[in-house]
């Protein structure tokens, strides 16, 4: 079984400490991403369930065997790096086949491997070149091959397609999808692109701070925020997040009320600061009722509009229109929220969201500091 876990595992370099608490359960054939700014620990969670890093307390699992002490050539992982790490001189046959090489395979087994990851990577036209005879996207390829060769039970990926160009990144994204879909193994992949999170996992295991504060579905990541960090990060423009605060059961911000679904709080909906967010197409640009606003700025991105709106306390947020829609910057409009989209936040730094869901005990690490 090829089940990955971490469990309650920290990581200092000396005072600095990387990794508070880390807590993740990877089910076996699992794709999941490792997503977070920079910085947030993604890099060492990887390397220390590859064993080139140690924690400092906790365990770490593959299967049923605690990891922790085990030397990294025996934990039948393999790992993919940001810089492919292709040795210059050897062909793309000999990279691929090397981790066998070391291992003492020889002959008719080493070739057959290596030609089997070839193909499906598509490099078999290409096994006697040397790497600097490649693009970008055949290098990459390669090292995949020469993770694909060893046919591990996990493979690690970090950050693998950020040197390359946005066009080959998409096609190199749905490769590994299908490559995914091919081997059905456990992929543990990171990446500090949510794009790639979201269309490439499984399940996604948003850092921040040392911590995981959210580790869930990408759709659930999207649409059930588990606190004001992961709403602020995923979405391109992210979740929109205005001050204010709840009285009587309606939200108030500049003396303006903006209605709300209350059936969606229960007992959390106290009267006191909070902080609401709401999507950027969840919002409604018109005249007359609702929140009044100022167009600050409109953008055009051919299929779509993004506005900037600025509230009477300054807040300024994004809206998402029509390209075809014309609003003039300067003038004033009124705005309307979508209630089902609404999300109202604790006012606190770490801010965990208020609404009840019916998944929210799939929430994990959201205990304040
Ligand atoms: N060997 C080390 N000694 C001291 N500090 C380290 C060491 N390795 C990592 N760190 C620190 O630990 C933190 C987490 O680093 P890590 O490389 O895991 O981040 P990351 O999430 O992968 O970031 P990036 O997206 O920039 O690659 C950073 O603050 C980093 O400076
Ligand atoms: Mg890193």
């Amino acid at each position: 079984m090829a089940n990955v876990t971490f469990r309650n595992v920290r990581k200092s370099f000396g005072e600095f400490v990387a990794l508070e608490e880390l807590d993740l359960h990877i089910n076996e054939g699992e794709f999941v991403a490792l997503l977070g700014p920079s910085g947030c620990g993604k890099s060492t969670t990887l390397r220390m369930l590859a064993g080139l890093e140690f924690p400092t307390s906790g365990e770490i699992m593959i299967g049923d065997r605690v990891v922790n002490d085990l030397a990294p050539g025996k934990r039948d992982i393999a790992m993919v790096f940001q810089s492919y790490a292709l040795y210059p001189h050897m062909s793309v046959g000999e990279n691929i086949g090397y981790p066998l090489k070391k291992r003492g395979i020889k002959g008719r087994e080493r070739d057959d491997a290596v030609q089997k990851a070839a193909e499906l990577l598509q490099l078999d036209a290409l096994l006697d070149r040397k790497p600097k005879q490649l693009s970008g996207g055949q290098q990459q390829r390669v090292a995949l091959g020469r993770a694909l060769v060893r046919d591990p039970q996990v493979f690690l990926l970090d950050e693998p397609l950020s040197n390359l160009d946005a066009k080959l990144r998409s096609y190199m994204r749905a490769e590994l999808i299908e490559l995914h879909r091919r081997l059905g193994k456990t992929m543990v992949y990171v990446t500090h692109d949510q794009l790639e999170a979201m269309t490439m996992a499984s399940r996604i295991a948003v850092m921040h701070g040392g911590r995981v504060q959210q580790f869930d579905t990408p759709d659930a990541i999207y649409n059930r925020p588990a606190n004001r960090f992961v709403a602020g990060f995923i979405g391109t423009p992210p979740m929109n997040q205005v001050e204010g605060t709840v009285e009587g059961g309606h939200f108030i911000t500049g003396g303006h009320k903006v209605p709300i679904d209350r059936s969606a709080y229960a007992d959390a909906l106290r009267d006191g600061p909070v902080v609401l967010g709401v999507r950027p197409e969840a919002i409604t640009i018109g005249k007359g009722e609702g929140l009044p606003a100022t167009v600050r700025l409109a953008e055009n991105t051919g299929h779509e509009t993004i506005v900037t709106l600025e509230l009477p306390d300054r807040t300024r947020i994004s809206a998402r229109v029509e390209a075809a829609r014309r609003l003039d910057v300067g003038h004033s409009v009124a705005l309307t929220f979508d209630p089902d989209a609404i999300h109202l936040f604790e006012a606190s730094a770490t801010g965990a969201r208020l609404n009840l869901d019916a998944k929210s005990a799939s929430v994990v690490s959201m205990r304040s500091k």
